[in-house]
């Protein structure tokens, strides 16, 4: 498909597109749960994203149309969009609203989107869409955003318009990502280093679990509003903006204040996966695959037991992954609640891993996983090849 659109996009609107765009999903190796309590988290774009392909009108119409779905969408300029129902172009129409709203000029514009990130997947294919579409408005419409205003707005999107209250790391992963690198990103400050992701012997495997994401943008919710909760009753003797300014040594200190048992298990949750990922930024810098490896065990156990968003299907590939000795280490990757989990595999050893997670899992659960081998790729940006 990948390969056809140009030929798509004129089959549809009769004509060539002009413009082509490509911002990739994105796995995080480790930090999770973590961006909207301002810590450190270690992601990567991945080769998989959303391709946008455009092309200008005179009718002051946004048509929208897509490869995935078969819902489109006519709708002409206004001052303001509102969200319809669970359709795809949510995402789009958000981000037209956003440059609207901020006084941003936009014309009428043909878009054809495809995506091969697989969708609900936690490989981020709303940031995906997001940051795809207002990379492409800025550059269409001379905007003057920066790729950092970009990413904010993107946010801000998902945050008002989709109503899910994530993080900033996503949006930010899929724009800023760089070949063969991981971000190590301070969600509090914005600073981030793109670190080389030497993985050595081994490469990095998404396993998919394939499960439906069901309940995904309430519970998220949920956890994001019990760590506020947290932050609230630490606050009552802590100076602290975030519940990451703290490590795990204070935290053991003023736990106290928190009264709530589940609360007080989702707090120890975000403060230790903080420490581990300043351990991990080291481990990684050293070659020390072995110990990054054991670090994604311990986050995948305390996100399974403290912070309850994994679920029998990450547990069960991260189960298997601890039985085979060419795997240093696996865990569940984004929001969880399904979606998928990641594993560091030695290279030699990826075809056996890949049938033997396949078959673990499938006896276990009842349907197989999708596994690949990821590359880590560049973030959003012009893609001119497609229109050849
Ligand atoms: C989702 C959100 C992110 C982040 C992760 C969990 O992917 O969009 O902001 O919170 O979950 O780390």
């Amino acid at each position: 498909m990948k390969n056809n659109l140009h030929q798509e996009f004129i089959k549809i609107f009769n004509k060539e597109a002009d413009n082509a765009y490509f911002s990739p999903g994105r796995v995080n190796l480790i930090g999770e749960h973590i961006d909207y309590n301002g810590g450190l988290v270690m992601p990567c774009a991945i080769t998989f994203g959303t391709y946008l392909l455009t092309s200008p009108n005179e009718d002051g119409i946004f048509r929208f149309r897509s490869l995935n779905f078969s819902e489109q969408l006519d709708i002409p300029l206004q001052l303001n969009y509102e969200k319809t129902g669970e359709n795809w172009f949510n995402f789009p129409i958000g981000v037209i609203d956003r440059f609207v709203k901020d006084g941003h000029p936009v014309k009428g514009l043909d878009m054809l989107f495809y995506g091969d990130i697989p969708i609900g997947s936690g490989l981020s294919s709303s940031a995906s869409i997001e940051v795809v579409t207002s990379y492409a408005l800025n550059d269409l419409f001379n905007s003057g955003y920066s790729k950092l205003d970009l990413v904010k707005l993107s946010k801000d999107v998902e945050n008002n318009f989709i109503g899910v209250n994530c993080g900033i790391m996503d949006q930010f992963a899929v724009a800023f990502g760089e070949k063969n690198k991981a971000l190590m990103l301070n969600c509090d400050t914005l600073d981030y280093e793109a670190v080389d992701s030497n993985l050595g012997e081994y490469v990095l495997a998404i396993i998919n679990t394939n499960k439906p994401r069901k309940l995904a943008e309430s519970k998220y919710n949920e956890r994001v509003q019990e760590c506020q909760t947290a932050l609230a009753e630490l606050q009552q003797q802590l100076d602290i903006k975030y519940l990451c300014e703290i490590n795990s040594a204070t935290f053991e200190q003023y736990k106290y204040l928190i009264t709530e048992p589940v609360v007080l298990k989702r707090a120890k949750h975000v403060i230790e996966e903080n420490d581990r990922v300043k351990l991990a930024a080291k481990a990684l810098a050293a070659n020390n695959l072995a110990e990054f490896g054991k670090l994604m065990y311990a986050s995948h156990d305390s996100l399974r037991d403290l912070y309850e968003v994994s679920g029998i299907e990450l547990d069960t590939v991260a189960e298997y992954s601890k039985t085979n000795p060419d795997v240093a280490g696996a865990r569940m990757t984004g929001a969880g609640f399904g979606g998928c989990a990641i594993a560091l595999v030695k290279g030699d050893a990826f075809e056996k891993f890949s049938e033997e997670v396949t078959e673990y899992y499938t006896q276990k659960i009842g349907y197989a996983p999708s596994v690949y081998s990821s590359l880590i790729g560049d973030g959003v940006g012009v893609l001119a090849s497609v229109l050849n």
